[in-house]
């Protein structure tokens, strides 16, 4: 699903050039679970970043599904992020005044589905993550733990190829934290591909393979 070689980022500040990425390079395999790990400021971010075509690389190639990342311009990179990815975050905007099957369904609106069939699929996908008995909520109803559910059922909602997931269970309790990974690996089982970035060894464990990011370099610290 991803090969990524040898792949160099800096951020290009006024007289200031600030390298991250240093010859990093990846593989995941489909239908695979890998966790990426490694303190703050190492470049785990900003390597998410690329491997979900929102930034590109300075070199280095990078292969995603059989598409050549790497030479593609800004449209392309933005059709592929629709057709392919699915993204979740920290913590997740929605919007206030919508309920939740309207939120889950705003990439349906985006690429023309009527209301009704977005809100349809939505509420199949929030049924999904565990959600049946919200169906009428507002955003700011929910707990952490289920805001991160909500989350989910969103990014799910284009049929992604591959999750990417940037310290989903960031803002939340042991509890909940370890919900929304049982959560995460009940989809991988059903066949989705996950990178999954997290500071949490307990959260890494869920997945089949676990890299170490430090100082911008990544290193593979094999199955667990
Ligand atoms: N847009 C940006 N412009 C300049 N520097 C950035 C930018 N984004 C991140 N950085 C810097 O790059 C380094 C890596 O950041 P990041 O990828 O967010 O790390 P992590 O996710 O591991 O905490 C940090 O030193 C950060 O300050
Ligand atoms: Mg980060």
């Amino acid at each position: 699903m991803i090969q990524a070689h040898s792949i160099d980022k800096s951020y290009r500040l006024p007289g200031q050039v600030i390298p991250v990425l240093k010859h990093v390079s990846l593989e995941v395999k489909q239908g695979e679970f890998v966790a990426i790990m490694g303190p703050s400021g190492t470049g785990k971010s900003t390597l998410l970043n690329l491997l979900g075509c929102l930034d590109s690389a300075d070199s280095g190639s990078y292969v995603l599904d059989n598409e050549t990342i790497s030479e593609m311009d800004d449209r392309a990179l933005a059709k592929v992020r629709n057709r392919k990815l699915g993204f979740v975050f920290q913590s997740t905007s929605f919007v206030d005044y919508l309920d939740l099957p309207d939120n889950v369904a705003m990439p349906g609106f985006y690429c023309g589905m009527s209301r009704a069939t977005s809100r349809q699929r939505a509420k199949v996908l929030l049924r999904q993550v565990g959600l049946g008995h919200r169906l009428t909520h507002l955003p700011g109803q929910l707990s952490g733990g289920e805001s991160q559910r909500v989350a989910i059922a969103r990014a799910l909602f284009n049929r992604p190829r591959l999750l990417l997931a940037d310290e989903p269970t960031g803002n939340l309790d042991s509890s909940n934290s370890a919900e929304i990974v049982n959560l995460l690996k009940q989809l991988n089982t059903d066949g989705l591909t996950i990178v999954l970035i997290t500071h949490d060894a307990e959260v890494a464990k869920a997945a089949d393979r676990i890299y170490l990011m430090q100082d911008g370099v990544l290193g593979d610290m094999g199955n667990d």
